[in-house]
């Protein structure tokens, strides 16, 4: 862990982020389930920082309600006009003015800041530098459309795209913006920029030239992907979110897991799959997906805040929904969903069913066809279905909810089931 204590991170956020073609901000589209501005945010919090502020603009009130409702104690500086990233920090010199410790400046849409390696090489950088500015460089095989880095004069030098003369051009070292400062160094090097540039912005990069005047400027490089660089159209996000399922199937295949066909799985940034378990060819982890060990996936197969206990063996072309629990060693076949039901050790749904807000308990056998009718469209209500142990329920059942079945009954093939079971019983 990094030895700076009293540490502020100003996170840029206000852009429209014109090339995305989209009434939504930029930094609330995301990939792996969360939102671009959701990962930096995971990323800077596992710091523990003091101060947290996001610089919001365009759709401000959206991204702050994100922030809000996923993280704890951010801040917000609001940037009404977008006249640049050196306009959008001189917004925080309100709260952070008299910030006395290290501020870390990121943007809302690079994705490098989330790779684990990044910030803590950073921090550990910026702490034999703590009055000075310690910033990264990434070598990338395609920086076009980046701002390009080099030293000149013992000076290092951050050139936009736009403002750069040819041979300029062909430089591999790009700016990622991630930078840490001396919380006092910052505030007058925002405060003299000027807009001498192709956009006629006030460009954050021009504090690192100026800088050199004041202060030690220390670099540090890291190899990069150019997706991890920004995102700033729908194929950049896409590139990335590419790049990252790539990332996380290794990871998960690294820990143990068989992946049959990894190019066609999709996973989430919080799913979980323990050891000696396999997913098949096309599958999808949403969000909240939790895997023991020794599970198997068949493929066509989509999770969502579910889990799933040891054993148990899922699809092919099975649909489980959030607050769907499974025990150990539950079967769920094929055209079988599952919302909101607990469903207990060695059960199976085979075939062709429908059981939602339910709990169903062990050793039970749901026969094909077998719904729970457990909502009203009339009223809007949903309603609850008990199943004890051991209960099997023929093919085409329906269960009219509220409904409790007790341990043992036995549901003949083709019934419709309004009124409660006795245990042991046969409906
Ligand atoms: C910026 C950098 C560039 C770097 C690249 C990395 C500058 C001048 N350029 O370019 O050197 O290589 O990122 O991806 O810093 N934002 C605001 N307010 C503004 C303008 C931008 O909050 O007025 C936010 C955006 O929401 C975005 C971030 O700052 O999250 C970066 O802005 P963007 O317009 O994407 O900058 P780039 O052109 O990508
Ligand atoms: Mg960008």
């Amino acid at each position: 862990m990094h030895s700076l204590s009293n540490l502020a991170i100003i996170i840029l956020a206000a852009g429209k982020g014109t090339r995305m073609k989209s009434a939504q901000p930029k930094v609330l589209h995301g990939f792996a389930g969360r939102p671009m501005l959701g990962h930096i945010l995971a990323a800077t919090e596992a710091l523990k920082p003091s101060r947290t502020v996001v610089i919001t603009g365009f759709g401000a009130e959206a991204v702050e309600a994100y922030c809000s409702a996923n993280f704890k104690g951010i801040e917000f500086a609001r940037q009404t006009e977008q006249k640049g990233t050196g306009h959008a920090v001189q917004m925080c010199a309100p709260l952070l003015a008299d910030h006395s410790g290290p501020i870390v400046i990121l943007y809302g849409d690079v994705m490098l800041t989330m790779r684990p390696d990044v910030l803590p090489a950073l921090l550990e950088s910026h702490a034999q530098n703590a009055q000075g500015l310690t910033l990264m460089g990434a070598t990338v095989q395609n920086p076009q459309a980046l701002g390009r880095m080099f030293v000149e004069n013992d000076t290092v030098r951050i050139v936009e795209d736009k403002d750069c003369t040819p041979a300029q051009r062909h430089i591999t070292t790009a700016n990622p913006g991630i930078y840490a400062i001396h919380g006092p160094l910052l505030w007058p090097l925002a405060g003299a920029l000027k807009p001498n540039n192709a956009q006629a912005e006030l460009y954050l990069t021009d504090i690192v030239e100026a800088a050199h005047a004041h202060a030690s400027v220390k670099l540090i490089e890291v190899p990069s992907e150019r997706a991890e660089m920004g995102i700033n159209s729908r194929t950049e996000l896409a590139a990335m979110d590419a790049l990252w399922q790539t990332r996380k199937r290794e990871a998960l295949m690294a820990q143990g897991v068989t992946l049959v066909g990894p190019e066609t799985c999709f996973f989430s940034h919080d799913t979980h799959i323990g050891a000696d378990s396999t997913v098949g060819p096309h599958v999808v982890c949403g969000v909240g997906v939790d895997i023991a060990s020794g599970v198997t996936v068949l493929p066509f197969t989509h999770l969502e805040g579910c889990s799933i206990g040891t054993g148990g063996r899922i699809g092919p072309y099975a649909r489980l929904r959030p607050g769907t629990i499974l025990a150990e060693d539950a079967h769920i076949g094929n055209f079988v969903e599952l919302k909101n039901t607990t469903f207990g050790k060695g059960s199976k749904a085979n075939h062709l069913s429908y059981v939602g807000d339910a709990t169903v308990g062990e050793r039970c056998n749901l026969g094909a066809i077998t719904i729970t009718a457990n909502y009203n469209h009339f009223t809007g209500q949903k309603f609850a279905t008990q199943i004890g142990d051991h209960v099997s329920t023929g093919a085409l059942t329906t269960l009219v909810a509220p409904l409790t079945l007790g341990d043992d009954v036995y549901i003949g093939a083709g019934s419709v089931i309004r009124k409660n079971v006795a245990d042991k019983s046969l409906a």
